[in-house]
């Protein structure tokens, strides 16, 4: 008789990664759906699952790492790119291997950055609510053309280098900032490396693609928006953390922040992807940056398209498929490991 199929826990699941996870599983293995969030509390239902499958915002502190290894979980398997919702060094501590999708679809976040550009610079969000009620006038709705534009990008991986290749067809300028300077960004004499300091204060539009790391918490702060053009647009479609939310409100009052589209807030969890319609809304920094009409807020969203969900599934189900082949450490492919 063969060894049982591997069981795993998948939280936060909804209805799109059940269907894209199942298709990409075919049966192999145990998937076990759970619609709550990972926490200390939810723990106890993992029951005999050796790996567990998670999304952005389960929360993988120290203490639900130990109470995971506590109960056998040997593999946390991120169903997406970014893991700072993961204490790596307590996974190292307890014996428990953490995989993610490093690459899905960088074109989906990267298209979703630009539409928010758009739409605000447009006031699409204003037009068309205006159009459904009769208002067919267009004072307000000046926008201002992309070509000729600066575009400050920070971060150039691999979404924003996508991002800087879709603004090129715009004939916008652009402004790069990255800690490791990409070769291919480098030997483009369309774009500019320059220091942060001189992308922030020469940008009209900036755009974020850096990861959540301590070092780039709060990397848009007060003294950020104190550098910015008056008026300059800030896109953020990374993490909520990158952004002081409590400053960008204050530069949005001053009119220093003309526009801000954003996709992740830093207190998102428990509040994107959950249906919180018939409550009232407690968390008031969110309610008050929900009441400008220059800001546009998409509840993290920008991943989220027929062809990301493919292949976050597909790679999950092959790091899934290393495990169960008793692959451990650094021979799992998609492996994170602490700095
Ligand atoms: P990547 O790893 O390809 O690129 C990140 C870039 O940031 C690298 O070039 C790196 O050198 C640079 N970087 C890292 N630390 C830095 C620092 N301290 N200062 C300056 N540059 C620094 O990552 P990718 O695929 O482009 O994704 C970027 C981020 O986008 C992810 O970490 C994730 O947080 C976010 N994301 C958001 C999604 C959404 O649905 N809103 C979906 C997927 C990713």
């Amino acid at each position: 008789m063969g060894a049982a199929p591997l069981k795993v826990a998948v939280f936060d699941a909804k209805k799109y990664d059940i269907d894209s996870l199942d298709r990409a599983n075919a049966g192999r293995f145990t998937l076990d759906y759970l619609t709550a969030s990972l926490s200390t509390r939810t723990v106890a239902a993992i029951g005999q699952a050796k790996a567990i499958c998670i999304f952005v915002n389960d929360q993988c502190d120290a203490q639900v790492v130990e109470a995971l290894a506590s109960v056998g979980v040997e593999l946390i398997a991120l169903r997406c790119a970014g893991f700072n919702n993961v204490d790596l060094a307590a996974c190292r501590r307890c014996g428990i291997d953490v995989v993610r999708v490093p690459e899905y679809s960088p074109y989906a976040v990267a298209e979703h950055t630009v539409a928010l550009m758009l739409m605000l610079n447009r006031h699409l969000h204003l037009a068309y609510q205006r159009n459904r009620v009769g208002y067919f006038l267009l004072d307000g709705l000046i926008g201002f053309d992309m070509k000729g534009k600066q575009v400050g990008v920070v971060g150039t991986g691999r979404i924003g280098r996508a991002t800087i290749s879709i603004l090129r067809g715009f004939g916008c300028r652009i402004l790069a900032y990255d800690k490791n300077r990409s070769p291919e960004i480098a030997e483009d004499a369309e774009v500019r490396y320059v220091e942060l300091d001189e992308l922030l204060s020469s940008s009209d539009i900036i755009t974020l693609h850096v990861p959540l790391f301590p070092e780039t918490r709060y990397l848009i702060d007060e003294r950020a928006i104190e550098q910015m053009k008056p008026g300059v647009m800030l896109i953020n479609t990374s993490r909520g953390g990158l952004v002081d939310t409590k400053a960008l409100i204050a530069g949005l009052k001053s009119g220093r922040i003309g526009f801000a589209g954003l996709d992740v807030y830093e207190e998102e969890a428990g509040i994107f992807f959950h249906d919180l319609s018939d409550q009232v809304l407690s968390d008031d920094v969110l309610a008050r940056l929900m009441t400008f009409n220059n800001v546009v807020i998409t509840s993290h969203q920008a991943f989220l398209t027929r062809e990301a969900l493919d292949n976050i599934a597909d790679t999950t189900l092959a790091n899934l498929a290393e495990f169960a082949a008793d692959k451990r450490g650094a021979s799992l492919s998609n492996v994170v490991l602490p700095s």
